[in-house]
């Protein structure tokens, strides 16, 4: 089925592990990051490379491709455009939430060798976050279940079969 599904989640939250357990491919902006500039996590090209990322996601739902987004877009403005090119392709358009507790992030952010964001852009982030809304243009948000790595999602507003679908 082609839809948009975009990853919202602070760095750190699990999102790029979670694709990877899951067999997921996405749609990386780290990937297109290094493409354009050399490296995953330079910052000196944001607006290119979200330029580019737009275009290649858009790509993808014109060839009828189900297409997942590997990205922060923690707050509305982010994903806005997301919405837009969904929209534009008439696809549905999914927020997976990546809930994982900003003291978890930062601790594991503090862990990191390569992609380390400094300590006072994380909070910066954190203070800034905006969770997804079905207002925004989402066709539905999920969770990312990620306890155990389980590579399961559950729908936020239907809360009780979730929980037996992972017991
Ligand atoms: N479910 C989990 N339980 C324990 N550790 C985890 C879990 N998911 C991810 N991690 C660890 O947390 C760190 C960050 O994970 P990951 O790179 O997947 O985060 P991310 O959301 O993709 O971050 P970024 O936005 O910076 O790319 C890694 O060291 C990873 O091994
Ligand atoms: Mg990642």
């Amino acid at each position: 089925m082609t839809r948009l599904t975009l990853a919202v989640g602070l760095p750190g939250a699990g999102k790029s592990t979670w694709f990877a357990r899951q067999g997921i491919k996405p749609v990386s902006r780290d990937t297109i990051n290094e493409l354009l500039t050399g490296y995953p996590h330079d910052q000196s090209a944001q607006d290119e490379v979200t330029a580019l990322l737009i275009q290649v996601v858009g790509a993808r739902l014109s060839r009828g491709m189900d297409t997942y987004v590997d990205a922060t877009n923690t707050v509305a403005r982010a994903r806005r455009r997301f919405v837009a090119v969904a929209e534009l392709h008439r696809v549905p358009i999914r927020a997976l939430l990546f809930d994982t507790l900003g003291e978890t992030c930062l601790a594991r952010n503090e862990q990191r060798t390569v992609g380390k964001v400094p300590e006072a852009a994380m909070l910066r982030i954190m203070t800034m976050f905006e969770r997804p809304t079905l207002a925004e243009g989402f066709d539905e948000i999920l969770i990312a279940e990620q306890s155990g790595y389980r590579p399961q999602t559950f729908q936020l507003d239907n809360m009780e079969s979730s929980i037996s679908t992972t017991s």
